[in-house]
Protein backbone atom coordinates (compact mmCIF):
# COMPACT_ATOMS: atom_id res chain seq x y z
CA UNK A 1 0.00 0.00 0.00
CA UNK A 2 1.57 3.38 -1.03
CA UNK A 3 0.24 6.70 0.63
CA UNK A 4 -0.36 9.27 -1.41
CA UNK A 5 -0.58 12.98 -0.05
CA UNK A 6 -2.75 15.28 -2.68
CA UNK A 7 -3.21 18.82 -1.24
CA UNK A 8 -6.20 21.48 -1.96
CA UNK A 9 -8.34 18.09 -2.44
CA UNK A 10 -11.31 20.17 -1.25
CA UNK A 11 -10.79 22.39 -3.79
CA UNK A 12 -12.04 22.53 -7.61
CA UNK A 13 -9.00 20.45 -9.42
CA UNK A 14 -8.50 19.13 -6.23
CA UNK A 15 -11.55 17.39 -5.78
CA UNK A 16 -11.82 15.50 -9.06
CA UNK A 17 -8.20 14.32 -8.75
CA UNK A 18 -8.81 13.18 -5.39
CA UNK A 19 -12.10 11.26 -6.26
CA UNK A 20 -10.23 9.82 -9.42
CA UNK A 21 -7.29 8.41 -7.51
CA UNK A 22 -9.99 7.10 -4.40
CA UNK A 23 -11.95 4.96 -6.53
CA UNK A 24 -9.16 4.08 -9.39
CA UNK A 25 -6.17 2.95 -6.25
CA UNK A 26 -7.38 0.85 -4.04
CA UNK A 27 -3.38 -0.03 -3.43
CA UNK A 28 -3.43 3.53 -2.27
CA UNK A 29 -4.15 4.89 0.90
CA UNK A 30 -5.34 8.89 -0.69
CA UNK A 31 -4.54 11.71 2.16
CA UNK A 32 -6.11 14.62 1.20
CA UNK A 33 -4.88 17.72 3.38
CA UNK A 34 -6.86 21.09 2.94
CA UNK A 35 -6.54 24.29 5.41
CA UNK A 36 -10.42 24.68 4.02
CA UNK A 37 -9.95 28.32 2.97
CA UNK A 38 -13.09 29.85 1.48
CA UNK A 39 -12.36 27.71 -1.56
CA UNK A 40 -12.66 24.56 -0.10
CA UNK A 41 -15.61 22.70 0.27
CA UNK A 42 -15.56 18.89 1.53
CA UNK A 43 -19.14 18.66 0.29
CA UNK A 44 -17.34 18.32 -3.16
CA UNK A 45 -16.33 14.59 -2.00
CA UNK A 46 -19.07 13.14 -0.32
CA UNK A 47 -19.34 10.36 -2.49
CA UNK A 48 -15.91 9.21 -1.65
CA UNK A 49 -15.77 10.33 2.14
CA UNK A 50 -16.64 7.00 3.66
CA UNK A 51 -14.33 4.72 1.17
CA UNK A 52 -11.74 2.93 3.17
CA UNK A 53 -8.72 4.62 1.13
CA UNK A 54 -9.56 8.01 2.00
CA UNK A 55 -8.23 10.36 4.72
CA UNK A 56 -9.02 14.06 5.31
CA UNK A 57 -6.56 15.89 7.14
CA UNK A 58 -7.73 20.07 8.02
CA UNK A 59 -4.15 21.41 8.21
CA UNK A 60 -2.67 24.65 6.53
CA UNK A 61 0.44 24.42 4.08
CA UNK A 62 2.30 27.06 5.84
CA UNK A 63 2.63 25.28 9.18
CA UNK A 64 6.13 23.51 8.62
CA UNK A 65 6.56 21.94 11.68
CA UNK A 66 2.54 20.09 11.29
CA UNK A 67 4.01 19.18 7.15
CA UNK A 68 6.93 17.42 8.72
CA UNK A 69 4.95 15.78 11.71
CA UNK A 70 2.37 14.52 8.64
CA UNK A 71 5.05 12.88 6.16
CA UNK A 72 6.68 10.96 9.13
CA UNK A 73 3.25 9.71 10.89
CA UNK A 74 1.41 9.03 7.50
CA UNK A 75 4.68 7.53 5.60
CA UNK A 76 4.33 9.76 2.75
CA UNK A 77 5.18 8.48 -0.64
CA UNK A 78 3.91 10.70 -2.91
CA UNK A 79 2.47 14.25 -3.16
CA UNK A 80 0.57 16.07 -5.82
CA UNK A 81 0.53 19.03 -4.22
CA UNK A 82 -2.64 21.48 -5.53
CA UNK A 83 -3.22 23.78 -2.46
CA UNK A 84 -2.70 27.37 -3.29
CA UNK A 85 -4.59 30.64 -3.71
CA UNK A 86 -6.12 30.15 -7.11
CA UNK A 87 -7.74 33.50 -8.46
CA UNK A 88 -5.78 36.65 -10.04
CA UNK A 89 -8.63 39.61 -8.79
CA UNK A 90 -7.93 38.28 -4.96
CA UNK A 91 -4.09 38.44 -5.91
CA UNK A 92 -4.35 42.27 -7.24
CA UNK A 93 -6.17 42.29 -3.82
CA UNK A 94 -3.96 40.46 -1.69
CA UNK A 95 -0.95 39.61 -2.68
CA UNK A 96 0.68 38.70 0.08
CA UNK A 97 -1.10 35.75 1.21
CA UNK A 98 -0.67 34.86 -2.04
CA UNK A 99 2.80 35.01 -1.57
CA UNK A 100 2.55 32.90 1.95
CA UNK A 101 0.49 30.04 0.72
CA UNK A 102 1.74 29.42 -2.93
CA UNK A 103 5.26 30.02 -2.30
CA UNK A 104 6.39 29.22 1.41
CA UNK A 105 4.03 26.46 1.90
CA UNK A 106 5.22 25.19 -1.17
CA UNK A 107 8.50 25.46 0.51
CA UNK A 108 7.41 23.74 3.79
CA UNK A 109 5.99 20.76 1.63
CA UNK A 110 9.62 20.54 -0.14
CA UNK A 111 11.24 20.48 3.22
CA UNK A 112 9.09 17.86 4.97
CA UNK A 113 9.65 15.53 1.52
CA UNK A 114 13.48 15.83 1.64
CA UNK A 115 13.75 16.12 5.41
CA UNK A 116 11.53 12.71 5.78
CA UNK A 117 12.00 11.00 2.61
CA UNK A 118 15.96 9.17 3.21
CA UNK A 119 15.74 7.74 0.05
CA UNK A 120 14.49 8.93 -2.86
CA UNK A 121 13.87 5.78 -4.28
CA UNK A 122 10.14 5.42 -5.64
CA UNK A 123 8.85 9.00 -4.22
CA UNK A 124 7.88 11.93 -6.31
CA UNK A 125 6.51 15.37 -5.83
CA UNK A 126 4.54 16.27 -8.27
CA UNK A 127 3.70 20.42 -8.04
CA UNK A 128 0.39 21.38 -10.41
CA UNK A 129 0.88 24.90 -11.78
CA UNK A 130 -0.49 27.28 -14.20
CA UNK A 131 0.25 28.06 -17.65
CA UNK A 132 -0.18 31.48 -16.61
CA UNK A 133 4.02 31.56 -15.31
CA UNK A 134 4.83 31.98 -18.76
CA UNK A 135 3.00 35.36 -19.11
CA UNK A 136 0.85 36.59 -21.96
CA UNK A 137 1.05 35.91 -25.88
CA UNK A 138 0.07 38.31 -28.70
CA UNK A 139 -2.36 36.42 -31.76
CA UNK A 140 0.46 34.12 -32.32
CA UNK A 141 2.42 30.91 -31.12
CA UNK A 142 2.07 28.62 -28.00
CA UNK A 143 3.91 28.64 -24.66
CA UNK A 144 5.88 25.07 -24.65
CA UNK A 145 7.64 23.66 -21.60
CA UNK A 146 10.58 25.53 -23.09
CA UNK A 147 9.11 29.24 -22.84
CA UNK A 148 10.84 31.39 -20.30
CA UNK A 149 8.66 32.48 -17.32
CA UNK A 150 6.98 36.05 -17.47
CA UNK A 151 4.44 36.28 -14.79
CA UNK A 152 2.65 39.71 -14.75
CA UNK A 153 0.08 39.25 -11.83
CA UNK A 154 0.48 38.49 -8.13
CA UNK A 155 -1.35 35.16 -8.80
CA UNK A 156 0.65 34.05 -11.67
CA UNK A 157 4.42 35.59 -9.55
CA UNK A 158 3.35 33.25 -6.83
CA UNK A 159 3.12 30.34 -9.31
CA UNK A 160 6.30 31.18 -10.69
CA UNK A 161 8.54 31.33 -7.75
CA UNK A 162 6.52 27.80 -6.31
CA UNK A 163 7.76 26.39 -9.61
CA UNK A 164 11.27 27.35 -8.98
CA UNK A 165 11.81 26.58 -5.72
CA UNK A 166 10.31 22.87 -6.49
CA UNK A 167 13.16 22.99 -9.51
CA UNK A 168 15.96 24.10 -7.07
CA UNK A 169 14.89 21.20 -4.69
CA UNK A 170 15.47 19.04 -7.51
CA UNK A 171 18.84 20.56 -8.66
CA UNK A 172 20.30 21.38 -5.72
CA UNK A 173 18.80 18.04 -3.69
CA UNK A 174 18.05 15.92 -6.10
CA UNK A 175 14.80 15.50 -5.00
CA UNK A 176 12.50 13.73 -7.35
CA UNK A 177 9.87 16.11 -8.95
CA UNK A 178 7.66 17.10 -11.61
CA UNK A 179 5.97 20.32 -12.39
CA UNK A 180 3.27 20.43 -14.97
CA UNK A 181 1.61 23.63 -16.54
CA UNK A 182 -2.16 23.57 -17.54
CA UNK A 183 -5.00 26.27 -18.84
CA UNK A 184 -7.76 27.37 -17.32
CA UNK A 185 -10.40 24.20 -15.95
CA UNK A 186 -14.02 24.04 -16.50
CA UNK A 187 -16.63 21.87 -14.86
CA UNK A 188 -18.32 21.04 -11.99
CA UNK A 189 -17.09 22.05 -8.47
CA UNK A 190 -15.39 24.95 -9.33
CA UNK A 191 -16.35 27.97 -7.10
CA UNK A 192 -18.77 30.48 -8.38
CA UNK A 193 -16.42 33.38 -8.58
CA UNK A 194 -14.35 32.36 -11.16
CA UNK A 195 -15.74 32.80 -14.68
CA UNK A 196 -17.79 29.80 -15.89
CA UNK A 197 -19.41 29.12 -12.85
CA UNK A 198 -20.09 32.69 -11.52
CA UNK A 199 -21.61 33.96 -15.32
CA UNK A 200 -23.96 30.27 -15.38
CA UNK A 201 -25.54 31.57 -12.21
CA UNK A 202 -25.40 35.07 -13.49
CA UNK A 203 -27.46 33.79 -16.35
CA UNK A 204 -30.27 32.07 -14.24
CA UNK A 205 -30.76 34.85 -12.37
CA UNK A 206 -31.13 37.27 -14.21
CA UNK A 207 -27.64 38.94 -13.06
CA UNK A 208 -25.51 41.68 -14.74
CA UNK A 209 -22.40 39.47 -16.54
CA UNK A 210 -19.38 42.01 -15.91
CA UNK A 211 -17.08 41.72 -18.85
CA UNK A 212 -13.73 42.90 -18.28
CA UNK A 213 -12.77 45.37 -21.20
CA UNK A 214 -13.94 44.61 -24.72
CA UNK A 215 -14.14 40.73 -23.97
CA UNK A 216 -11.08 40.48 -26.64
CA UNK A 217 -8.61 38.46 -24.06
CA UNK A 218 -8.52 34.88 -25.27
CA UNK A 219 -8.12 31.89 -22.85
CA UNK A 220 -7.24 27.97 -23.45
CA UNK A 221 -10.46 25.78 -22.11
CA UNK A 222 -9.55 22.73 -20.59
CA UNK A 223 -12.44 20.50 -18.60
CA UNK A 224 -11.46 19.39 -15.56
CA UNK A 225 -11.59 15.95 -15.30
CA UNK A 226 -9.02 15.87 -18.27
CA UNK A 227 -7.06 17.91 -16.28
CA UNK A 228 -7.08 15.28 -13.51
CA UNK A 229 -6.77 12.32 -16.48
CA UNK A 230 -3.74 14.24 -17.11
CA UNK A 231 -1.98 14.62 -13.82
CA UNK A 232 -2.86 10.73 -13.25
CA UNK A 233 -0.55 10.05 -15.96
CA UNK A 234 1.85 11.97 -15.56
CA UNK A 235 2.06 11.14 -11.82
CA UNK A 236 2.53 7.51 -13.02
CA UNK A 237 4.60 8.07 -15.66
CA UNK A 238 6.15 11.27 -16.21
CA UNK A 239 10.11 11.35 -16.66
CA UNK A 240 11.91 12.61 -13.10
CA UNK A 241 12.69 15.98 -13.42
CA UNK A 242 10.39 17.06 -16.28
CA UNK A 243 7.85 20.19 -17.42
CA UNK A 244 4.68 18.74 -18.51
CA UNK A 245 2.29 21.75 -20.96
CA UNK A 246 -1.38 20.46 -20.29
CA UNK A 247 -3.77 21.92 -22.63
CA UNK A 248 -6.73 21.47 -25.04
CA UNK A 249 -5.96 23.56 -28.24
CA UNK A 250 -9.04 25.00 -27.30
CA UNK A 251 -9.00 28.79 -27.16
CA UNK A 252 -11.81 31.31 -26.58
CA UNK A 253 -12.50 35.23 -26.49
CA UNK A 254 -14.21 35.64 -23.51
CA UNK A 255 -17.26 37.70 -25.26
CA UNK A 256 -17.37 34.20 -27.57
CA UNK A 257 -17.44 32.20 -24.64
CA UNK A 258 -19.84 34.27 -22.73
CA UNK A 259 -22.28 33.87 -25.54
CA UNK A 260 -21.66 30.25 -25.96
CA UNK A 261 -22.87 30.22 -22.04
CA UNK A 262 -25.82 32.44 -22.85
CA UNK A 263 -27.45 30.48 -25.37
CA UNK A 264 -26.78 26.89 -23.52
CA UNK A 265 -28.38 28.30 -20.19
CA UNK A 266 -30.94 30.08 -22.18
CA UNK A 267 -31.83 26.89 -24.28
CA UNK A 268 -31.53 24.62 -21.02
CA UNK A 269 -34.35 27.06 -19.33
CA UNK A 270 -36.54 26.91 -22.32
CA UNK A 271 -36.07 30.90 -22.77
CA UNK A 272 -35.71 32.27 -25.76
CA UNK A 273 -32.32 32.30 -27.94
CA UNK A 274 -29.94 35.23 -26.47
CA UNK A 275 -32.63 36.59 -24.66
CA UNK A 276 -29.94 36.98 -21.82
CA UNK A 277 -27.19 38.55 -24.13
CA UNK A 278 -28.97 41.79 -22.57
CA UNK A 279 -27.26 40.97 -19.59
CA UNK A 280 -23.58 41.88 -20.70
CA UNK A 281 -21.95 44.41 -18.82
CA UNK A 282 -18.56 45.63 -20.29
CA UNK A 283 -16.58 46.99 -17.06
CA UNK A 284 -13.27 48.63 -16.86
CA UNK A 285 -10.01 46.00 -17.70
CA UNK A 286 -8.52 44.01 -14.97
CA UNK A 287 -4.95 45.57 -13.98
CA UNK A 288 -2.29 43.55 -15.74
CA UNK A 289 -5.01 41.64 -17.82
CA UNK A 290 -2.79 39.23 -20.14
CA UNK A 291 -4.22 39.07 -23.62
CA UNK A 292 -3.93 35.35 -24.78
CA UNK A 293 -2.78 31.95 -22.81
CA UNK A 294 -2.39 29.43 -25.37
CA UNK A 295 -1.04 25.95 -24.27
CA UNK A 296 1.30 23.30 -26.90
CA UNK A 297 0.47 19.86 -25.28
CA UNK A 298 1.96 18.00 -27.83
CA UNK A 299 4.62 17.18 -25.40
CA UNK A 300 1.96 14.79 -22.92
CA UNK A 301 0.63 13.87 -26.21
CA UNK A 302 3.64 11.99 -28.06
CA UNK A 303 5.21 10.86 -24.98
CA UNK A 304 2.83 9.83 -22.38
CA UNK A 305 -0.53 9.72 -24.95
CA UNK A 306 -2.61 11.87 -23.36
CA UNK A 307 -5.11 13.77 -24.82
CA UNK A 308 -8.29 15.74 -24.20
CA UNK A 309 -11.65 13.17 -23.95
CA UNK A 310 -14.18 15.78 -24.81
CA UNK A 311 -15.04 18.76 -27.41
CA UNK A 312 -15.53 21.97 -26.15
CA UNK A 313 -19.46 22.00 -26.78
CA UNK A 314 -19.55 18.85 -24.62
CA UNK A 315 -17.92 19.87 -22.09
CA UNK A 316 -20.15 23.21 -22.02
CA UNK A 317 -23.26 21.80 -22.03
CA UNK A 318 -22.51 19.20 -19.45
CA UNK A 319 -20.92 21.73 -17.17
CA UNK A 320 -24.25 24.04 -17.73
CA UNK A 321 -26.43 21.11 -17.05
CA UNK A 322 -24.41 20.42 -13.99
CA UNK A 323 -24.73 23.58 -12.09
CA UNK A 324 -28.10 23.64 -12.97
CA UNK A 325 -28.52 20.17 -11.73
CA UNK A 326 -26.89 21.48 -8.25
CA UNK A 327 -28.71 24.66 -7.26
CA UNK A 328 -28.16 23.63 -3.77
CA UNK A 329 -24.58 23.16 -3.75
CA UNK A 330 -24.42 26.67 -5.35
CA UNK A 331 -26.67 28.27 -3.19
CA UNK A 332 -24.91 26.61 -0.14
CA UNK A 333 -21.47 28.73 -1.54
CA UNK A 334 -23.29 31.83 -1.91
CA UNK A 335 -24.96 31.88 1.16
CA UNK A 336 -21.55 30.73 2.88
CA UNK A 337 -23.69 27.79 4.16
CA UNK A 338 -20.81 25.59 2.89
CA UNK A 339 -18.71 25.89 5.25
CA UNK A 340 -20.54 24.78 8.11
CA UNK A 341 -20.53 21.36 6.52
CA UNK A 342 -17.00 20.21 7.68
CA UNK A 343 -18.34 21.17 11.67
CA UNK A 344 -21.21 18.59 11.19
CA UNK A 345 -19.29 16.49 9.68
CA UNK A 346 -15.90 16.19 11.53
CA UNK A 347 -16.93 17.33 14.95
CA UNK A 348 -16.80 15.02 17.50
N1 LIG B 1 -8.39 26.56 -11.89
C1 LIG B 1 -7.60 26.55 -12.96
O1 LIG B 1 -8.06 26.84 -14.07
C2 LIG B 1 -6.15 26.15 -12.85
C3 LIG B 1 -5.39 25.99 -14.01
C4 LIG B 1 -4.06 25.57 -13.91
C5 LIG B 1 -3.51 25.32 -12.66
N2 LIG B 1 -4.25 25.50 -11.54
C6 LIG B 1 -3.63 25.19 -10.25
O2 LIG B 1 -4.30 24.05 -9.72
C7 LIG B 1 -4.36 24.11 -8.30
C8 LIG B 1 -5.80 24.00 -7.84
O3 LIG B 1 -6.56 25.05 -8.42
P1 LIG B 1 -8.13 25.18 -8.12
O4 LIG B 1 -8.71 26.00 -9.20
O5 LIG B 1 -8.69 23.85 -7.83
O6 LIG B 1 -8.09 26.06 -6.79
P2 LIG B 1 -9.19 26.22 -5.65
O7 LIG B 1 -9.04 27.63 -5.18
O8 LIG B 1 -10.53 25.75 -6.10
O9 LIG B 1 -8.70 25.21 -4.50
C9 LIG B 1 -7.57 25.44 -3.73
C10 LIG B 1 -7.65 24.56 -2.50
O10 LIG B 1 -6.46 24.78 -1.72
C11 LIG B 1 -6.83 24.92 -0.35
N3 LIG B 1 -5.85 25.78 0.31
C12 LIG B 1 -5.61 27.11 0.09
N4 LIG B 1 -4.65 27.55 0.91
C13 LIG B 1 -4.23 26.48 1.64
C14 LIG B 1 -3.25 26.30 2.65
N5 LIG B 1 -2.52 27.34 3.08
N6 LIG B 1 -3.07 25.07 3.18
C15 LIG B 1 -3.82 24.02 2.75
N7 LIG B 1 -4.79 24.14 1.82
C16 LIG B 1 -4.99 25.35 1.27
C17 LIG B 1 -8.21 25.56 -0.38
O11 LIG B 1 -8.91 25.33 0.84
C18 LIG B 1 -8.84 24.87 -1.58
O12 LIG B 1 -9.49 23.68 -1.20
C19 LIG B 1 -3.70 25.44 -7.91
O13 LIG B 1 -2.37 25.18 -7.54
C20 LIG B 1 -3.76 26.27 -9.19
O14 LIG B 1 -2.69 27.19 -9.23
C21 LIG B 1 -5.56 25.92 -11.61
Amino acid sequence: MKNILITGGAGFIGSHVVRLFVNKYSNYNIINLDALTYAGNLENLKDVESKENYFFIKADICDHEKMDSLFKEYEIDGVIHLAAESHVDRSIKDPFSFAKTNVLGTLSLLQAAKNNWNNFENKLFYHVSTDEVYGSLSEQGFFTENTSYDPHSPYSASKASSDHFVRAFHDTYELPIIISNCSNNYGSYQFPEKLIPLFINNICNNKPLPVYGKGENIRDWLFVNDHARAIDVIFHEGKNGDTYNIGGFNEWKNIDLIKVLIKTVDRLLGRSEGESEKLITYIKDRAGHDFRYAIDSSKLKNELGWEPSLQFEEGIEKTVQWYLDNQDWVKKITSGDYQNYYQEMYSN
